[in-house]
């Protein structure tokens, strides 16, 4: 098929790059012409595993273009997808304006029969609204049939985006006609891999689904958190209590690690923008609103935590941080708890250095002029600190040579905000060990045989996998 991808971020590139890889021709578009000049000779603007061999492999095809122009990239499309940003406004609603642009511009190019779907998170009835500018767009009148519409959202995690779209668990196609039905069906035939991961739906359901899908994600992540909070409280050891959780098929294991709570760019903008549409329909949303509280209040946790360590005397502490991207396998900082943290310490007048192994070109432009010292590796952040905040759970963090952080450290605090390490192996290089949800020292006597088991590789593995 004919395939034309509008908007070439992070969802628009991997779905370009992964229908191109499926024997489509596409054409990706994007407005920023450098952009476009930098992917076009195969460079990507962002990290992800994977993507860039397809990008390359794919140019080199024939199969996947590059251009500015929507009008240009339409020719003879079968499909036009809208993938562009959704970012939140100041009020927490979704800013449509890119979108509903494109739309206007799209409504002038659209060819006969091409079926326009809109892949980025948008509010429900959105969809709705953009049939309605196609419809008006001037040229739109020498359309003899109805515009066939789509809502298809995309469940991409990042680090491991192109794996969920080559194999997903299920695509979810919202329409109310056959044709975008039956073409969306073609299109989606490689991916439907033992033929029932399609879902079939109206638009409105689909446009809702994906809110739905990051509302319970971000739920059961506050819900671990506040568990995790209660049990340090309580003297009970959350690690514990969490087999107990997953040993449960009702409940199941993923999305239930504990840690500084949940960033990136789709489960705190969707929460926002969900809480923000249930105020449209006089829907109190007070559950929404918990699980996002739980989450800012898990950073303050953190901070809380460092700041009662120093005896609130964080002016000239050095502290270290590890890990930068909101998780691993990105290069994505947009609300990570890095990013808060790191702020909340220079405002302390701390001194801060820093380590990410991709992410440092990023925070330094999300953090702009703040004074933050970034180290060439992971041990050099240790150098002369006076405590040591992980982050992210990227595997180099996983083993590190205790004895040399130690021995570079000037303090011997460690404040694991992801639950990476074992209280016990950091005793033993005089390290001490504060955890999110254990007690103040992360001191909570646990069946040490049986928490070794929990080893922090098989978490990553099933990290990776999609389980906590
Ligand atoms: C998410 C959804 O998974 C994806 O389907 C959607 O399309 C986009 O939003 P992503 O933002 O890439 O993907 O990250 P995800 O892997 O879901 O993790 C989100 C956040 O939750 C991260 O900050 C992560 O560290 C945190 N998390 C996840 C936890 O704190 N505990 C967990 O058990 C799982």
């Amino acid at each position: 098929m004919n395939v034309v991808v509008i908007g070439s971020g992070y969802v628009g590139l991997v779905t370009g790059c992964c229908l191109a890889e499926a024997g489509n021709n596409v054409v990706c578009v994007d407005h920023d012409v450098k952009k476009v000049n930098a992917l076009t000779g195969g460079t990507l603007p962002f990290y992800e595993p994977e993507l860039e061999a397809i990008l390359d492999e794919q140019i080199q095809g024939g199969r996947l273009t590059f251009t500015t122009s929507i009008r240009h990239a339409m020719g003879k499309a079968n499909v036009v997808f809208l993938a562009v940003g959704t970012p939140p406004n100041s009020d927490g609603s979704a800013n449509l304006h890119n979108l509903l642009d494109c739309a206007k511009t799209l409504g002038q190019a659209i060819p006969d029969d091409c079926v326009v779907v809109v892949k980025s998170t948008v509010p429900v009835g959105t969809c709705e609204r953009i049939r309605r500018i196609l419809n008006n767009a001037t040229e739109i009148g020498r359309h003899t049939q109805r515009i066939s519409i789509a809502s298809n959202p995309e469940f991409l995690a990042e680090g491991r985006a192109v794996q969920d779209f080559r194999d997903p668990d299920r695509i979810v196609i919202g329409a109310d006609d056959p044709h975008a039905f039956s073409v969306l069906s073609d299109l989606y035939a490689p991916f439907n891999l033992d033929g029932n991961r399609l879902i079939l739906m109206d638009i409105r359901s689909a446009e809702f689904a994906k809110y739905a899908c990051n509302s319970m994600l971000a739920a059961r992540i506050s819900m671990i958190n506040e568990l995790s909070g209660l049990a340090g409280a309580l003297s009970a050891d959350i690690n514990a209590i969490c087999r107990v959780l997953k040993g449960d098929a009702r409940i199941g294991g993923s999305y239930l690690h504990p840690g500084v709570g949940y960033g990136g760019s789709c489960l705190p903008k969707d929460l926002s923008a969900l809480i923000d549409l249930a105020q449209t329909v006089d829907e109190p949303a007070d559950m929404l609103r918990s699980i996002q509280k739980v989450n800012l209040d898990q950073r303050e946790r953190l901070f809380h935590a460092i700041r009662t360590h120093f005896n609130d005397k964080l002016r000239g502490k050095t502290i270290g941080v590890w890990g930068l991207s909101f998780k691993p396998g990105t290069d994505d900082v947009r609300a990570a708890p890095s990013l808060s943290l790191i702020s909340s310490l220079v405002q302390a007048g701390a001194i801060v250095r820093a380590y990410d192994p991709v992410a440092e070109h990023a925070a330094q432009k999300a953090l702009g002029d703040m004074q933050v010292h970034y180290s060439p590796c992971a041990m050099d952040v240790c150098a002369n600190a006076d405590a040591l905040a992980v982050m992210t759970e990227w595997e180099e963090f996983g083993h590190p040579d205790f004895k040399e952080v130690a021995h570079q450290m000037r303090g011997n605090m460690i404040f694991d905000a992801r639950g990476l390490y074992q209280s016990e192996t950091l005793q033993r290089y005089g390290l001490e060990h504060y955890v999110l949800g254990q007690n103040k020292f992360g001191r909570v006597k646990m069946n040490v045989a049986q928490n070794n088991q929990r080893t922090w590789k098989q978490w990553f593995a099933r990290q990776e996998g999609g389980e906590a």
